[in-house]
């Protein structure tokens, strides 16, 4: 059996069922899982047909993966693979990522990344000096985040970075009246799902399940707007090289690269801007 799941910051049920696998004869099912059901929303399976999307702890890493056989796993590893290698290789402060946000050997701005998704560009910011406060609206990619993020706050090599984010669960379209820090940031960043992603055809293995849960609801106008409000320097959103920008205000330049382009906008939120946290 499997339920829906519903994305508690918009009330909308996501339009594919997930349900969270755990092998129990029935009576033993551990806090960690039924906390998270519970949290997302999804019934607990032991048995499912191929093509469902489960979400389950494989090697103690929670993984969204399709069917019986855990195919197309995907989670979110700072420690490893991607994350690694644009660690290792990304090209630092000179990599366009750094230069949208404004990232300088001197400067290290606040950082709202309110698409978090897997936290790979997150992680990046952080990797260069920044604190990011990360926003994600889907429960189940939050918890995907969640998951990874307490591994590598217990990674020696890259607890420091850890450190450096925070992750909540919330629709950047509702900010700045969410916001949740003392402090607005310097710079929002978005990466709304392409519109080439959006299509079930021609994704990269990992994008496959990520499409199936329908992440996106368009409203990019909205969220573009929220982000301009919230930042107090600039917003940059990263776009397909080719895309035409975001609906709304038009962008007062961009950063091309081979095959991305960062849009650039203006912040309007107040310089000396602070909030009231109660
Ligand atoms: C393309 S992915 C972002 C990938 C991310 N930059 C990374 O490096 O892993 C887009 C993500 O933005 C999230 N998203 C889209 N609209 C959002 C919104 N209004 N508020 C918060 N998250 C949103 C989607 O749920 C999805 O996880």
């Amino acid at each position: 059996m499997t339920a829906n799941s519903e994305d508690r910051t918009t009330g909308n049920p996501t339009t594919e069922t997930v349900a969270l696998f755990a092998e129990y004869n029935g009576s033993v099912i551990t806090e960690r899982c039924q906390k998270l059901a519970d949290s997302c929303r999804l019934d607990i399976v032991s048995s499912c047909q191929p093509d469902q999307l489960l979400l389950t702890w494989i090697d103690d890493a929670l993984t969204l993966c399709l069917g019986d056989q855990f195919k197309l796993q995907t989670r979110v590893d700072f420690a490893s693979g991607k994350s690694l290698h644009r660690l290792q290789y990304g090209g630092g402060l000179g990599q366009p990522l750094a230069r949208a946000a404004k990232i300088t050997g001197s400067s290290k701005p606040l950082i709202c990344d309110a698409t978090g998704g897997l936290g790979r560009d997150a992680f990046v910011f952080a990797s260069l000096g920044c604190e990011v406060v990360v926003l994600e609206q889907s429960p189940i990619v939050f918890a995907l985040l969640a998951d990874g993020l307490q591994r590598a706050q217990h990674d020696p090599d890259i607890s420091h970075l850890a450190k450096l984010l925070s992750i909540y669960h919330l629709d950047g379209k509702s900010l700045p009246a969410t916001w949740p820090c003392h402090r607005f940031p310097d710079t929002v960043y978005l990466d709304p799902m392409y519109p080439h992603e959006r299509k079930k055809t021609a994704a990269k293995k990992e994008m496959q399940l990520l499409q199936r849960l329908q992440l996106d609801e368009g409203n990019e106008a909205e969220l573009l707007s929220s982000a301009i409000n919230t930042a107090r320097h600039r917003v940059a959103v990263k776009r397909p090289l080719k895309a035409l920008p975001l609906p709304g205000k038009p962008p007062a330049g961009s950063i091309k690269s081979t095959n991305t382009r960062y849009d650039i906008y203006a912040g309007s939120a107040p310089v000396e801007s602070f909030v009231d946290t109660h």
